[in-house]
Formats: structure tokens, C-alpha cells, sequence
């Protein structure tokens, strides 16, 4: 039983992810940095070949994901625009989209290390307008992340059998 965490960047996945994982006594995984593990190439790097090149390489680690067991994982927020992508995830485990309203994001990501973020963190309304379709039909679960991490926690505690 894994626990997947979508949503786009700064909505809260890897400290919910973190907390969560704790809570439960599961691993976690960040997915970001299992890739940058896996190809020993910075984010950034993967971007300047070409975002296809990246979520080429983002997409190939969903398969090891697939084998892990009591698993956190806080995935890639464009992880949803390739084909084939939802299935996948719906494979690693019980999807959860959170949700946290744009307003509250831009004042406080951090937009270094994210080259889609590279012109500031204003992009942000047009991929959240472009990708919250995907993100809707993905998720087994949808949350609005609105208030604290550890709020969070717990909501998504409940729902797991
Ligand atoms: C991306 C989100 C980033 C990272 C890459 C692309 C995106 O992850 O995978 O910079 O397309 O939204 P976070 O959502 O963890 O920041």
C-alpha cells in the first residue's frame, strides 16, 4: 500500500509527504530527487537537453516506483502531462491531489532549481489552468491544502483502509 502525492510545485508534497510517511512508518520518496539520484544529472541539466528529455526520464521511474511497498511518494508536479502517466500511478498506490490555491503558492515557492519557474513564480496561474484537468482525473482523491501540513496528515490518514 503506497500513498502518491500530486499537485503542482509548491503545493505542499514534500513536507506533507515527509510528515505523512513518519506518521505511518513508511519510506519516502521525493521523486525529483530519486531522478536526479537515478541519472546523476541536476533538474535543470535534464531541462536544458529538453523538457521531453526530462519527463522522459521522469515517466521511466514510475516503473521502479511501481515495485515499492509502504511507500510515500511526492511526485514531479508536470508528472500527469505525459500519456500513460495516470495509470501508472494509479498502479503505485492511492492518489492524492493536493490542491493549495495558486494565491498562496506564488508568494512562497521556491522558484531556484525549477526551470519552468526560471522567468518567477507568475507562470504558475497558466500551468495550473493548463494541467488541473489531469490532475482532477488522476487522483483518487481530491484535497484542498488551504490550511496547515499536519491538517493534511490527517485527512489523508483517514482515508487509507
Ligand atoms: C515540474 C515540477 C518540479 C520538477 C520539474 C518540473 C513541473 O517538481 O519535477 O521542475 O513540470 O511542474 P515539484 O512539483 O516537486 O517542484
Amino acid at each position: 500500500m503506497n500513498i502518491v502525492l500530486i499537485g503542482i510545485m509548491g503545493c505542499g508534497k514534500s513536507t506533507i509527504g515527509k510528515l505523512l510517511a513518519k506518521k505511518l512508518h513508511y519510506d519516502f520518496i521525493d521523486a525529483d530527487d530519486y531522478l536526479v539520484n537515478k541519472y546523476q544529472m541536476s533538474i535543470p541539466d535534464m531541462f536544458a537537453i529538453s523538457e521531453d528529455y526530462f519527463r522522459q526520464k521522469e515517466s521511466e521511474c514510475l516503473k521502479d516506483f511501481i515495485e515499492k511497498k509502504n511507500t510515500v511518494f511526492a511526485m514531479g508536479g508536470g508528472v500527469i502531462k505525459k500519456e500513460g502517466n495516470a495509470q501508472l500511478l494509479k498502479k503505485m498506490g492511492t492518489v492524492f491531489y493536493l490542491d493549495r490555491p495558486i494565491d498562496h503558492i506564488v508568494n512562497d515557492v521556491d522558484t531556484s532549481g525549477r526551470p519552468l519557474l526560471k522567468d518567477g513564480a507568475d507562470k504558475l496561474y497558466a500551468l495550473f489552468n493548463e494541467r488541473k484537468a489531469l490532475y482532477e482525473s488522476a487522483c483518487d482523491y481530491h484535497l484542498i491544502n488551504d490550511e496547515d501540513a499536519n491538517k493534511m496528515v490527517e485527512e489523508i490518514s483517514k482515508k487509507i483502509p
